[in-house]
Parts: structure tokens; C-alpha cells; sequence
């Protein structure tokens, strides 16, 4: 890894697929110094061979972000390389999908190691620096179901939740430091997301009391997932909040995302409830 130190660094995790991947495209296409990470270099091909195919250079960088050893011990020597992280993109995240009456607690508890508490372990490691330089930006790819919750997605919603409470308290806590928090809240892109989000082990037993529910939701997301868009948009909103001086705490992107949350200021709660249930279930 040569670093270019006239340039800014950006740190983007998940950078294997989707928003990641492509925000590291095209944060390197702005001239960014971009390092992406991966659990695993073998999945980064794809990534290398886009950026050689638009000309730039992309950092990858083996983390598994969900390990306190492997963070203590990679990111010294990210920083003996690159000096400052101006920027933190802490996209890395998946799916848990299934009734909450069956999800296991284990299940849950993996989901918010990578969507809740490595997001943490990572900003704790790059806010020092940003302290004490004044300045420095940690954006954290939330969701619009971290802002309404859809049946099913019960337990990626209350980990997308936690995220929010956690970046909004945060945002608090450095901006006095000239470092901001800002939440990015996608709608439906098209990404790799819908293929790698996992089933809970017991949400396709027919017994349970909500099959029919389970299919009802299965034919209604068929459609929503035609809505889907372009990921380049997400990552046009990032960079928008990497330039900006003193960026807003939430950023919604995608139509999806602005009319839900839309919804959730304006319409009296009951009846948002019931649309929501109407558009998702019945
Ligand atoms: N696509 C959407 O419609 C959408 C909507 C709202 C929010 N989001 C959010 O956007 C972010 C990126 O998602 P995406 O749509 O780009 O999904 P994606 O195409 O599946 O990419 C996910 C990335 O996250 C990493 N990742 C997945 N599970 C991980 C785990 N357990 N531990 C560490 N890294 C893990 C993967 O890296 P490796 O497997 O290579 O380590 C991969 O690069 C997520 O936080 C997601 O919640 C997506």
C-alpha cells in the first residue's frame, strides 16, 4: 500500500460489495486516499478490478471488524501508513430476517456484534486522533428501518435503532471537537444485501403460527424489491457529508426512505401503524 499523504483518507468498511464497495469507486474517483475493508482479502477481486478498470487506486485492507485482537492489531499499522483517517464509513452490516418470537438470542447477538458494537470498536479507535486534531468525520450507514420498524425485520431494525441512538449521543459528545456523527438512512438499493441477509434457522418451520403471514410479507416484498436503485446514490450522499463542514445528524436516501420517515413526522402514530401494516402484511 503506497498512501498518497497530500490526499484525505477515507476508511470504509464492508467494502467487498454493494454501498461499500462503491463508495470506495467513487471516493477514490474525488481523489480520496480510499482504504476498504473486508473479513476476507479474497473477496475484494472485484473491487480491485473495478478500480483498475476506472483507473484509480483503492486501498483493500483484510479486518474482521467484529474482533477486538484483529482491530488493536491492523489498525497501528493503518495509521503508521496513512497518518490521519479524516473520514470513517462504517457501513459494514447484514441482515437478520424472521418473527422476533423465533429469532434466537444467539442469532441477535451476532447480528449487533457486526451492526452495533464493531461500528463502536472502530470509532473508538480513529476518535483520539480526530480529537485532538479538531476535526474528522465518522458516518455510520444506518437504514430507513432505523426509523420505522416492518414485521419480520425486528431484529435488524432494533439494531439499525441502536445505531441511531448511539451516533445521535455521540454526534453530542465530539462536536464540541469539530467532529461529527452523521447517519446515512437507505431506502432499497441494489446491493448484495438481499442474497447475504440471514434467515433465522427457525423462520421457515411451517408450524409456526405465522406462515401465512410470512407469505403474505414474501409476495408483497417481491415488489418492493422492483423499487431498488442504484447504490451510487448512497455513496454520493457520503461524500456529500465528507466535504461538508459541520454535516446534518441524518441523511435519508431513496424515495422509500424520505416517504416512510416523512410519514413517521407527519402522520398521527396510529395511522402510520396501520398503513405500515397495511403496505408490509395484510
Ligand atoms: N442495500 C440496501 O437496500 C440497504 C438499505 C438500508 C441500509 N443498508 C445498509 O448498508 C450497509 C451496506 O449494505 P449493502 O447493501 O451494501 O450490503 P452487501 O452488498 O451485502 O455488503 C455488505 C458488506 O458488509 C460486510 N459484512 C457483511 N456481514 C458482515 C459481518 N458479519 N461482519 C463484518 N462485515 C460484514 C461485507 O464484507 P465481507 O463479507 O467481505 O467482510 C460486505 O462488504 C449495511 O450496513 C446495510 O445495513 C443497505
Amino acid at each position: 500500500m503506497v498512501a498518497n499523504r497530500e490526499a484525505q483518507t477515507v476508511l470504509i468498511t464492508g467494502a467487498s460489495a454493494g454501498i461499500g464497495k462503491i463508495t470506495c469507486l467513487y471516493l477514490a474517483e474525488k481523489g480520496y486516499n480510499v482504504i476498504g475493508t473486508s473479513r476476507a482479502s479474497s473477496r475484494l477481486g472485484d473491487l480491485y478490478s473495478e478500480a483498475d478498470q476506472r483507473g484509480v487506486t483503492v486501498h483493500g485492507l483484510e479486518l474482521d471488524i467484529n474482533s477486538d485482537a484483529e482491530v488493536q492489531r491492523v489498525m497501528p499499522e493503518v495509521f503508521n501508513q496513512f497518518g490521519e483517517i479524516h473520514a470513517l464509513v462504517n457501513n459494514a452490516g447484514y441482515g437478520l430476517w424472521g418473527p422476533l418470537e423465533i429469532v434466537s438470542i444467539d442469532e441477535m447477538k451476532t447480528l449487533f456484534e457486526t451492526n452495533v458494537f464493531a461500528v463502536l470498536r472502530m470509532t473508538q479507535v480513529v476518535l483520539p486522533a480526530m480529537i485532538e486534531r479538531r476535526a474528522g468525520k465518522i458516518v455510520n450507514i444506518s437504514s430507513v428501518l432505523g426509523r420505522l420498524a416492518t414485521p419480520f425485520n425486528g431484529a435488524y431494525a432494533s439494531s439499525k435503532y441502536a445505531l441511531e441512538g448511539l451516533s445521535e449521543s455521540m454526534n453530542h459528545e465530539v462536536s464540541p471537537f469539530g467532529v461529527h456523527v452523521a447517519l446515512v438512512e437507505p431506502g432499497l438499493f441494489e446491493t448484495e444485501f438481499q442474497r447475504s441477509q440471514v434467515r433465522a434457522q427457525r423462520a421457515d418451520d411451517p408450524n409456526l403460527a405465522y406462515a401465512p403471514y410470512v407469505q403474505r410479507y414474501n409476495d408483497r416484498h417481491q415488489t418492493f424489491d422492483k423499487l431498488a436503485s442504484d447504490p451510487v446514490k448512497v455513496a454520493k450522499v457520503i461524500h456529500k457529508i465528507i466535504r461538508s463542514r459541520r454535516p446534518a445528524l441524518r441523511h435519508p436516501v431513496g424515495l422509500e426512505s424520505h416517504a416512510g420517515i416523512m410519514g413517521t413526522r407527519l402522520l398521527p402514530g396510529r395511522l402510520f401503524q396501520w398503513m405500515l401494516g397495511r403496505a408490509t402484511l395484510k
